[in-house]
């Protein structure tokens, strides 16, 4: 595609609008899907019984919208504007980022028809069926050509670590996505995973932790080294760290999946290995929020006057939070309490709600009101209020979990000292109904706090218009 004059000397801000606006609107949705499970586990009349809204069709449909849907329109917005930013030069492929929107859209209203339908290949996180999984995989290899394509002509001679980040992400991802999907379609809706047994479990818990470890970790550190040192508006801690961040992590979160199949048929040794390699990812995990938090120094008291910071560094506490309950949570007698309990969707939400929320909101907030050509966003009052109404909203959520994990799995294991049981498992659901109620509390201020975002999101972009930045001279700071 040729470019106009004006177009070949701005950045493509159009589809970073596109994206940024879709992951608000898609947070929202998932979200609101998040708090309506929840309802439902304190309340099952609220599954309605009809089969299209049981929460066994809804929990997959609100994983898939706040991972792909929420933080995957985040992950390509923010991956555009920074690579941009960070190689002075416009998006290389012409139309072919465009395509990665609107097909990107594609996948996620078929996954919202498809599986509350109750179409589903059955694997966590991977539940899409065949002709979906196509599509994804088409979206993403052009996703690849438009950053890497970009980052080849670049105009600065250095590769920013965000952007080591966010390619890492991109190509672990395509390799996951390729290999955990291969299956044999029986129709146009059903086909049978090309793995057996076991091999389908490990294939799949490689899949799943990485999907965690690419998707929703590598991507979003890629925004924090770039979003918390422009907001900071200080370098970032140490360069250095940031490297050796970089290899370490990557390298380290490949091993880990088996600490998804302790005490399962998988082979003992890949147990203790995932194990090994869960305590190992400590290091780099806090080596990356060290460096993030430290590039604060001497600039700490920004952390009062400035909310959407705050969304920044707290969120990077929860990074290192839910990293250091990971690999506690890996080791098998630590996993032999907290396994089918509800400590592990404590410990998802923490990381969820946590780290990729609130990086996500920090960094959305830095960039929409600079497409939208203002200074700031609409309301900072309302930015303030939703910082206050997720924080308070994830610890409710995460201490309810937490408290309500640790309950189960010791009901669980109680025995008396005839050896019969100590407690029904109804007697454990009955105990939880309370701790169900206070996370559907923390939900809902969580889901109200991204509301009022959408509100300000929408006023600030009906009080400004839609800008693309100019690509400063060669040799200026990105
Ligand atoms: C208003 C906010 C949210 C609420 C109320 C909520 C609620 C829930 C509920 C009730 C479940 C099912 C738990 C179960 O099966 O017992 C769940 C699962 C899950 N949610 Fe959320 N959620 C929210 C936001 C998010 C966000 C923002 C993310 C990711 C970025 C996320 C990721 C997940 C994941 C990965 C699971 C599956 C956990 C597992 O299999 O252990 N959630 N959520
Ligand atoms: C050093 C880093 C981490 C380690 C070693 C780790 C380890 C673990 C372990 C041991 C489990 C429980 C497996 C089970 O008993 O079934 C788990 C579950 C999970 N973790 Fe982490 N975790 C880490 C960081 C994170 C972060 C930052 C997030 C979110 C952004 C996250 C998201 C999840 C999810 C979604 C699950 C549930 C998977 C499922 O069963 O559906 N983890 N993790």
């Amino acid at each position: 595609m040729s470019l106009n004059s004006s177009q070949a000397v701005m950045y493509n801000d159009t589809v970073v609008r596109q994206f940024s606006i879709m992951a608000v609107i898609w947070g929202v949705v998932g979200m609101l899907v998040g708090v309506i499970i929840a309802a439902q586990l304190y309340i099952p009349e609220l599954n309605l019984g009809l089969p299209w809204t049981s929460f066994g069709r809804l929990r997959p449909l609100h994983t898939n919208a706040v991972i792909f849907a929420f933080g995957g329109s985040t992950l390509f917005a923010t991956s555009y504007y920074v690579v941009q930013r960070t190689c002075q030069t416009r998006l290389f492929g012409g139309s072919l980022a465009s395509f990665t929107f609107w097909a990107w859209q594609l996948v996620i209203v078929a996954a919202a028809v498809s599986l509350p339908l109750g179409f589903t290949q059955g694997k966590e996180y991977a539940e899409l069926e065949w002709p979906i999984d196509i599509l994804i995989a088409v979206v993403w290899v052009s996703y690849a050509i438009v950053f890497f394509g970009t980052i080849a002509k670049r105009k600065v001679k250095h590769i920013y670590v965000a952007n080591w980040f966010f390619g890492a992400f991109i190509i672990a991802v395509a390799l996951l996505h390729v290999v955990n999907s291969a299956a044999i379609p029986a129709d146009m809706m059903k086909s049978y995973s090309a793995y057996a047994g076991v091999q389908d479990a490990m294939v799949q818990w490689w899949y799943g932790h990485n999907a965690v470890g690419f998707f929703l970790t590598a991507g979003f550190l890629g925004i924090m080294y770039y979003f918390v040192p422009k907001q900071v508006e200080r370098p970032v801690y140490s360069y250095r760290l940031s490297i050796v961040h970089f290899w370490a992590l990557i390298f380290t979160y490949m091993w880990a999946g088996p600490h998804h199949l302790h005490y399962t048929a998988l082979p003992d040794w890949t147990q203790s290995l995932g194990m090994v390699f869960s305590l190992i990812l400590l290091a780099p995990s806090w080596g990356g929020m060290i460096n993030g938090m430290m590039t604060m120094s001497g600039a700490w008291h920004k952390l009062r006057e400035d909310p959407i910071l705050r969304f920044l560094i707290v969120s990077l506490s929860f990074y290192g939070m839910s990293t250091f309950e990971g690999p506690m949570m890996a080791i098998k007698t630590v996993n032999a309490l907290s396994h089918y309990t509800d400590w592990t969707v404590g410990h998802v939400h923490s990381g969820a709600l946590g780290w990729v929320g609130l990086v996500s909101m920090g960094a959305l907030y830095y960039m929409i009101p600079r497409l939208f050509g203002q200074k700031q966003m609409y309301s900072i009052k309302a930015i303030e209020l939703h910082f206050w109404m997720a924080t308070i909203g994830i610890v409710l959520y995460i201490a309810a979990m937490w408290i309500a994990g640790v309950m189960q799995g010791l009901m669980w294991r109680g025995v008396n000292a005839d050896g019969t049981l100590t407690y029904t498992f109804v007697e454990s659901v009955k105990a939880t109904y309370p701790f169900y109620g206070l996370r559907l509390l923390g939900g809902l201020l969580y889901l109200g706090g991204m509301v009022v975002m959408l509100w300000n999101v929408l006023k600030t972009a009906s009080q400004g218009q839609s800008v693309n930045a100019p690509i400063p001279p060669v040799a200026a700071h990105a």
